[in-house]
């Protein structure tokens, strides 16, 4: 397992170019298995949540193969209908073969994600939306066992917009006979995403990006070929770290319009943020200011960059507020964080950081995805080395990061346990 060792205090400059968004390209991978024929997906970036999710389509007898960003997937034909235990617990994704599967096959064998790190997350609406278009499903031995005729298109209102539900649902109505509604739906870009590609395949999508998605189910989706949205989390966490060293970064490749929210909070803590359609320069302040963040569904503030700005709050000149709406208890940076010298108290789902003059390197571990870009941001201003242990974490959703934060200037070098 390796590690990173970063020395700090480091400024960043420079620019640095986004990769395709990790959350936008597994639900693309899951709808070619609608289609029966060989897909194309450009900008994919190459993670190890890529790399699972290949290996899921190889396990159900679709192979694929990545070069140079460009994705070739031959769904022509499916071998198995199970997405075993040892990949889904490892990326909860899998779950996206489950509606795209039950829809052309009728059949699915999905194992149950289990928990996370940061405690429960169920996927009690994926279900409720597969037996709302007609699947029978049991729970046997750990795993989904759904079963159906030809789904049947119906109305599906979705207690919370859960991204992945609303993913899982409009797959499967994809393939449904007649017209699916999803009230409630999540508004997230790469939902939008999914759906530009669904369109290209032939499916007719409309209400996306809104609470209302109406799907007009078709007998056979075609092979599409796709480029998969820049990652305006990535896009997020290098615009974080611009601000948190005092930097000066022009951010590549990126889709500003879709981040209004964290470019809010950027400027309130006296970042320059000056944006094009496709890029953003964020220029750091020389004291950050405080600020207070509640996160939310699109458009509010992402859950996914939580614990980058709480990272960034650390150093701020006063107290900060961060209320986590959507995962109460996605916190497991803050005793982390805690080891650099932050000072962070937590009552449930509400975190107060009290600004520090300065941090201190220290060996820490990541946990999760964005929880590990957090303490990555931490070590780069804080003095001395620090050690960040597992961080295959961070590989699952950051597209060479080493080489993207050196190349702005921080000593950051991986090393082999
Ligand atoms: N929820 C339910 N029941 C369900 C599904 C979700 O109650 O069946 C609840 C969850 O507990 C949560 C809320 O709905 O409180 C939203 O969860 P959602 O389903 O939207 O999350 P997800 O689809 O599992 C995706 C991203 C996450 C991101 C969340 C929220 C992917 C592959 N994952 O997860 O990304 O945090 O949406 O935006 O798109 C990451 O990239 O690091 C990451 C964790």
């Amino acid at each position: 397992m390796d590690s990173f060792i970063i020395r700090g205090p480091s400024r960043l400059e420079g620019s640095v170019r986004i990769s395709g968004a990790k959350n936008a390209m597994l639900p693309l991978m899951a709808a070619t298995i609608l289609t029966g024929g060989r897909c194309i997906l450009d900008n994919v970036p190459d993670l190890r949540d890529t790399r699972t999710m290949m290996k899921v389509l190889e396990t159900l007898g679709i192979p694929s193969g990545l070069e140079d960003g460009v994705l070739s997937i031959d769904a022509t034909s499916v071998t198995s209908f199970e997405a075993p235990y040892d990949l889904v617990r490892t990326m909860r994704a899998s779950i996206y073969v489950l509606g795209p599967l039950l829809a052309r096959f009728g059949k699915a064998r999905v194992s149950m994600p289990g928990g996370c790190a940061w405690g429960p997350r169920p996927i009690d609406l994926h279900l409720k939306g597969m037996m709302a278009l007609g699947a029978k499903i049991r729970i046997d031995h750990g795993y989904i066992d759904a079963q159906t005729g030809r789904l049947r298109g119906g109305c599906v209102i979705l207690a919370v917009p859960s991204v992945g539900a609303t993913v899982n649902i409009m797959l499967a109505a994809s393939l449904a006979d007649g017209e699916t509604v999803l009230e409630n739906a999540a508004r997230e870009p790469e939902i939008s995403a999914l759906a530009g590609a669904l369109r290209c395949a032939g499916i007719e999508i409309e209400g996306d990006g809104t609470s209302t998605i109406h799907i007009q189910g078709r007998e056979s989706v075609e092979p599409f070929r796709h480029s998969v949205i820049p990652d305006r989390i990535e896009a997020g966490t290098y615009a974080a770290a611009a601000l948190i060293t005092g930097g000066d970064v022009t951010l590549e490749n990126c889709r500003p319009g879709q981040m209004h929210s964290v470019i809010d909070k950027l400027e309130a803590c006296g970042a320059e943020v000056t944006v094009t359609d496709d890029t953003m320069r964020v220029v750091g302040p020389k004291k950050i200011s405080p600020v207070d963040i509640e996160t939310g569904y699109y458009p509010s503030f992402p859950t996914d960059m939580q614990a980058q700005m709480m990272a960034v709050m650390c150093i701020a000149g006063g107290s900060s507020t961060i209320v986590e709406h959507v995962y109460p208890d996605r916190f497991t940076h803050v005793p982390e964080l805690r080891r650099f010298g932050a000072k962070i108290t937590l009552d449930g789902h509400v975190a107060v950081v009290s600004g520090v003059k300065k941090l201190e390197g220290a060996p820490v571990m990541a946990t999760d995805i964005r929880a590990s870009s957090a303490l990555l941001l931490a070590a780069m201003v804080a003095e001395g080395e620090t050690k960040v242990l597992r961080i295959y974490h961070i590989e699952r959703g950051y597209e060479d990061i080493e080489n993207k934060l050196r190349a702005l200037g921080a000593d950051i070098t991986r090393v082999a346990d």
